[in-house]
């Protein structure tokens, strides 16, 4: 595994917190190297704040993750002190094949001895999709005790990358993108044919880290115009992922890097 700092650059700006781009070889390497990073994530903030909130993503490349994490690392993690949220879901009942909630349930939470009391999901059964989102605000604002105007802190927030540049369930030049005050907001993806429920930008960059995996050669044009292309972030809104006063690390296989201007 090699990292190194690159500038991000969103549009015609060069941002100047430096990201964290981690290369990793094989998508199994980049599984590895993401479980170890939120196993370290983990551990850290228990010892230093006696919690840890991580909000989980849906997409087959965090699915891995988590399998490996379930597998591997169940005796290690302090599961009692760890508190589980949603970045984005599908606007389907918690038991839906698409469900993000489920995917997650069946791949690591009902694997590991978290405490049923620590795992926060959206409730995206509500047919009002607005409603839920709403209600999962809400939830976070009462977890985290903060008010109007403030954004939590999550510890760490995983999200995967579509081939279209989205992250969490912001899509490329939808409304949800200049949301400024919400923390979780309804997001009607026009191509999809339905709302999605997702995290705001302010609350992803409010995070102290932000973690992306990106695996697979369908991503590395996006990659290639997230990390070093001038077009806007409304057209590839992982662009506009980028905490104010966290770590962001981009965990990338050979084949999604295969398009970067430094691809090894
Ligand atoms: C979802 C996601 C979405 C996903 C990316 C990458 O609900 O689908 O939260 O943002 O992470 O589309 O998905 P893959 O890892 O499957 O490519």
């Amino acid at each position: 595994m090699c990292g190194r700092k690159i500038q991000q650059r969103t549009g015609r700006n060069v941002v100047s917190a430096p990201i964290d781009l981690r290369r990793l070889t094989t998508p199994q390497d980049l599984f590895q190297a993401a479980a170890d990073e939120v196993i370290h994530a983990a551990t850290e903030a228990v010892a230093q704040r006696g919690r840890f909130t991580i909000a989980l993503s849906g997409g087959s490349t965090p699915k891995n993750l988590y399998t490996l994490i379930a597998a591997n690392a169940s005796a290690n993690l302090p599961w009692a002190q760890m508190f589980f949220f949603w970045g984005d879901e599908r606007h389907v009942p918690p038991d839906d094949p698409d469900s993000n909630y489920r995917m997650a349930k069946e791949a690591f939470l009902s694997k590991i001895p978290v405490p049923p009391g620590n795992v926060f999901r959206i409730p995206a059964e509500n047919p009002d999709a607005a409603a839920a989102a709403e209600a999962y605000e809400q939830t976070l604002r009462k977890f985290f005790a903060v008010g109007a105007g403030e954004f939590p802190r999550f510890d760490l927030i995983l999200l995967g990358m579509g081939p279209d540049g989205h992250a969490a369930s912001l899509f490329p030049e939808t409304a949800a993108l200049q949301e400024k005050s919400r923390l979780v907001v309804a997001n009607w993806v026009e191509k999809l044919g339905t709302s999605r429920i997702t995290f705001t930008l302010p609350l992803l960059n409010a995070a102290r880290c932000v973690a992306f995996l990106v695996s697979g050669i369908d991503k590395a044009e996006a990659l290639h115009e997230v990390l070093e292309g001038n077009a806007p972030g409304e057209k590839y809104p992982s662009k506009l992922v980028q905490p104010s006063a966290g770590k962001l690390i981009w965990f990338v296989d050979r084949a999604a890097a295969s398009q970067l201007s430094t691809a090894a």
